[in-house]
């Protein structure tokens, strides 16, 4: 397979095309209020554009090229007898959501704007399913991305997304440009008013992309909202779509800054609002969230990771958003491997019986996970001597990443000798894989102890594999997992150590456990890749749509 852009050394990084694109970013940048001042919106946008138009015909060639190449890789793959698999093209047509599926021919290119493609992280995950979504949905549709993985080259980068993540790309369809300039959104570039400089940095990363090819629908997966506002004001033609982590500033932050404030006691500018500094933070903060509110609103399309974020994304973006008439940001929960945990365990009457009474805790032995707190609820529980307990015991999974690790797990068994339960806790250190299933597929009940837990893959994976849950009343396992599922319970929410003793005592003592267990699993099944990629594909649907018309 052909390299379709060559990675430039360092030197050609600084001497070429950067200059002149932090120059043309930073006028573009310094007219703003000026122009807006002085000329009105509507003429800075009509210079916006025209930037926009000398970029698309300075591209116009390297456009040409990845098209010709994409089409003889093709060729190529074919001749070595490798081209899709009739399956693959059945899946096509289950993911395709619309009932009109003509537009199946659409071969237009979406440049993915993620500039560490190569990192590995749950983020990453995101955006190779989604590619592969998008590529099943139009087999003839182009997926460029945008990267600064100078280390890595295409084959380099398929072959890691396939070893970690399990995911076949297309590859003749995928293109990587290679963007010079990354090192301008690193937190580290910008020691001070970090958040302006990263954004400002976004906007020169944006040009970089745009001056190696304008795409026809440009998606950013890693939280660039700033490149995309950026994107519309040159090309108000193209589409934008965002996959958002985290937002990157919400008024939650805005407000940790005032001690009286309810969360001006959290966070780590918790009552930093007093004083002259304080002030000018603030208002920092504050001009900063202003512009964040303006960027979210050029938008045409918004996906959330989870409803922490939705909630977020619609406080600070919302009242732009339906001033313009944009849709609603909507939910699309990432991919958890939740279909392989529904092949390995079985879920029926003859292996409920195999169940033993255990209570299952998969965590890192990090203090924030809190298994102070899940021993000592142990405790009161096996206090009551109720027949719940009659052989129930605790099992403790976990990696020990360092001696303060080793340190804790240490503590925990002196706790639990205390509490007088030490008979009944087990702790599994650096468990392999195989035993982790072996005691998902045999204990009853899955915990979790930490507060405000962003999200909790290892609450999908106990529901995957039928666990009831009893985890903390806060965060995604509250919000997001451990819900009702036709309008019934699949766990129990508890704070405190009483409360977990009851959810204990609850969940043994069910009488209808395979329900709960069923219901539990149906509950994962929000989470699979298949959900993921229906879920974008509905959204990314509406791009398209957008760009025909
Ligand atoms: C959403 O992204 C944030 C930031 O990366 C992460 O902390 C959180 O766990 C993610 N949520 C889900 C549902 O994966």
């Amino acid at each position: 397979m052909a390299e379709t852009c060559k990675m430039p050394d360092s030197s050609e990084i600084w001497s070429l095309g950067s200059k002149w694109t932090v120059i043309a970013v930073t006028a573009l940048v310094a007219m703003i209020p000026m122009a807006t001042f002085f000329l009105g919106p509507k003429i800075f946008f009509k210079i916006g554009s025209t930037f926009g138009y000398y970029l698309k015909k300075k591209t116009a060639g390297r456009r040409a090229q990845i098209l010709e190449l994409v089409k003889s890789d093709e060729k190529e793959l074919v001749a070595r007898g490798g081209g899709r698999s009739s399956d693959e093209w059945e899946k096509v047509n289950d993911e395709a959501t619309t009932a009109t599926k003509e537009d199946a021919d659409w071969d237009g290119i979406v440049g993915f704007f993620h500039p560490f493609c190569n990192a590995g992280g749950g983020g990453e995950r995101v955006l190779w399913a989604a590619i592969r979504a998008t590529q099943k949905r139009w087999p003839n549709c182009k997926c460029i991305v945008y990267t600064g993985d100078h280390d890595a080259d295409k084959a380099a980068i398929l072959a890691r997304v396939k070893d970690r993540f399990n995911i076949d790309l297309h590859a003749p369809t995928i293109t990587f440009l290679y963007l010079t300039t990354r090192s301008w959104v690193l937190a580290s570039s910008w020691p001070r008013f970090t958040l302006l400089g990263q954004s400002f940095g976004s906007l020169v990363l944006a040009w970089d992309a745009f001056s190696l090819l304008a795409p026809d629908i440009f998606v950013d997966t890693m939280g660039y909202a700033f490149s995309l506002a950026f994107c519309k004001l040159l090309f108000p033609e193209i589409p934008l779509g965002a996959y958002v982590h985290y937002p990157t500033i919400s008024t939650d932050m805005v407000e940790s800054l005032n001690s009286e404030s309810a969360t001006g006691s959290q966070g780590v500018n918790a009552g930093k609002g007093s004083g002259a500094t304080g002030a000018g933070k603030k208002l920092y903060w504050q001009i900063f969230a202003m512009f964040y509110s303006w960027v979210g609103a050029s938008i045409d399309v918004v996906m959330t990771n989870s409803s922490w974020t939705l909630e977020h994304i619609k406080s600070i973006w919302g009242e732009w958003r339906q001033e313009l008439g944009k849709s609603n940001p909507v939910t699309v929960y990432p991919p958890v491997a939740v279909e392989e945990l529904e092949r390995a365990i079985d879920i029926s009457a003859s292996s409920e019986n195999k169940r033993e009474k255990a209570l299952l805790y998969i965590a890192q032995f990090r203090p924030e996970k809190n298994h102070h707190l899940i021993l000592e609820s142990f405790a009161q529980f096996m206090a009551t001597e109720s027949p719940a307990t009659k052989g129930a015991k605790l099992i403790l999974i976990g990696s020990v990443r360092d001696d303060a690790d080793s340190k804790r797990v240490y503590e925990l068994r002196l706790l639990a000798n205390e509490l007088q339960i030490k008979d009944f806790v087990e702790f599994h250190l650096d468990a392999q894989w195989s035993e982790i299933l072996d005691w998902l597929s045999r204990a009853s009940v899955g915990v979790n102890g930490m507060w405000n837990e962003h999200f909790g893959i290892g609450v999908v994976e106990y529901q995957a594999a039928g666990l009831i849950s009893v985890v903390h009343n806060s965060g995604g396992p509250k919000r997001d997992i451990v819900i009702d599922i036709d309008d019934k319970p699949t766990g129990y929410h508890a704070t405190t150590a009483e409360e977990f003793a009851t959810g204990f005592e609850k969940a043994l003592a069910l009488e209808d456990k395979m329900a709960w267990r069923i219901r539990a699993r149906k509950s994962s099944q929000r989470f699979t890749d298949e959900t993921f990629a229906k879920g974008w594909i509905v959204q990314m649907e509406k791009l398209v749509k957008l760009r025909r018309s």
